[in-house]
């Protein structure tokens, strides 16, 4: 296997998502960080650099330096994907020069700020054929993977509703500068139309589509901000209407005191149900209405004979659980696979491809502007196409 060389924007020092996806993408030995522009202050960025032990030719100051000192090296020293880990608003930017600079990238999400520059975006990957992710954790879960492909394979019937909630607390006060987190969090210039929509709204709503396989086609939403003075919203309700008839709820919250990362999924079907719960991910609950409730636990040889996308994300036996680390993890090794496969000009197999990635980038951001437009016009129902 080719070591592939991973390079970052932001996860400077203090940062949080930075972090993660190194320790993700190095898991499996398939990737290495060698190079970065790590923090918005130039000399941060250097201090980093030195923390992470790289070579100080490959610690840029900025986005810009990185991708002309990567052009400058020999081809084959060059990184082989970067990954954008900064605030919102800097994704689009800094995505579209990695892109026309002919790097893959792996991206954060909200994609970016606004539908129109996810659909440019889109256009650029298409145009240059290079491999985009879109870090929507929450479907690198092998449980996650096991509850879309038994309902791919008919074991619940026709979805007839899905509920998805995702309360968190950490913003239920006003906040300032020192919570760097919520500082850009709660200005719109930064993270974009929506608040806690953007933030992680849109990681409720890929599930729901990830996990039924069918798209959301319209919304009604209630978003409301409450906590004084904020300018984005907090908090928000909303019903939606799926293809083939199926319909749903979507709650999510940032103000619910005492919630940690609350990421519930129930789906019912005419013949049986399902509900994953991301705080207690090795487990999959199926619910059928006239026998026992089932529980499928993560690691056992039963999970491969009804999914190898789940079984293949699996790196440790049964009742030694796996989670946030190994869920990243699972979308950077597909990425990466998927990057090598082309780089040995084969194409990438059905599981390799098994990513967040370009499309749901732009489905996110139809959301966004879906919900927003929804509530802002007295929460009326809005199309997303
Ligand atoms: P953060 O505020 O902790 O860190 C952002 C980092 O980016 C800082 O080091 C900052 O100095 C740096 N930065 C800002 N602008 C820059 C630029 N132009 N060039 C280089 N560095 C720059 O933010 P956090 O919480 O790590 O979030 C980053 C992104 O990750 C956001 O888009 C967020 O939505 C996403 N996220 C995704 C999660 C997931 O589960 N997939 C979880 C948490 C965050």
């Amino acid at each position: 296997m080719k070591k592939l060389k991973m390079g970052m924007v932001g996860g400077g020092i203090g940062a949080f998502i930075g972090e993660v996806h190194r320790k993700a993408a190095r898991l499996d030995g398939g990737a290495d960080i060698v190079a970065g522009a790590f923090d918005i202050d130039p000399e941060k960025s250097l201090e980093q650099g030195r923390n992470l032990g790289l070579d100080p030719k490959r610690v840029y100051r900025t986005s810009d330096e990185m991708i002309a000192g990567e052009l400058a090296l020999p081809k084959e020293e060059r990184i082989d994907f970067v990954s954008i880990c900064t605030p919102n608003h800097t994704h689009f930017p800094i995505a579209k020069a990695f892109l026309e600079a002919g790097f893959n990238v792996m991206c954060e999400k909200p994609m970016t700020l606004t539908v129109a520059q996810a659909e440019e975006l889109a256009e650029l990957v298409k145009k240059t054929k290079l491999t985009f992710g879109l870090m929507h954790t929450y479907t690198g879960y092998p449980m996650v993977k096991l509850a879309r492909d038994m309902v791919k394979a008919g074991d619940l019937g026709k979805i007839r509703k899905v509920v998805v909630q995702y309360p968190q607390g950490w913003l239920y006060k006003p906040t300032g500068k020192e919570n760097m987190q919520a500082d850009w969090r709660t200005d719109p210039k930064r993270s974009g139309r929506a608040g806690c929509m953007g933030d992680i709204g849109t990681h409720a709503a890929n599930l729901a589509e990830f996990v039924t396989g069918l798209r959301i086609t319209e919304v009604l939403a209630d978003l409301t901000s409450f906590v004084k003075g904020r300018k984005v919203d907090d908090d928000g309700n909303v019903l939606f209407h799926m293809e083939k008839g199926a319909k749903g709820v979507l709650t999510a919250s940032q103000i619910a005191p005492g919630e940690e990362n609350d990421l519930h999924i129930w789906v019912y079907g005419e013949k049986k149900a399902l509900c994953w719960y991301q705080e207690n991910p090795n487990y999959l609950r199926v619910f059928d209405q006239e026998a026992p409730e089932e529980v499928w636990k993560r690691g056992n040889g039963y999970i491969a004979a009804k999914s190898a996308a789940a079984a293949r994300c699996t790196r440790t036996p049964n009742g030694h659980p796996e989670a946030f680390l190994e869920a990243f993890a699972n979308n950077y090794k597909n990425f990466c696979d998927t990057i090598r496969a082309r780089a040995a000009k084969r194409k990438p197999t059905a599981l390799e491809l098994d990513f967040p990635g370009i499309i749901d980038g732009v489905r996110g951001m139809k959301f966004i502007d879906a919900v927003c437009d929804s509530s802002e016009q007295g929460n009326i129902w809005k199309k997303i196409d």
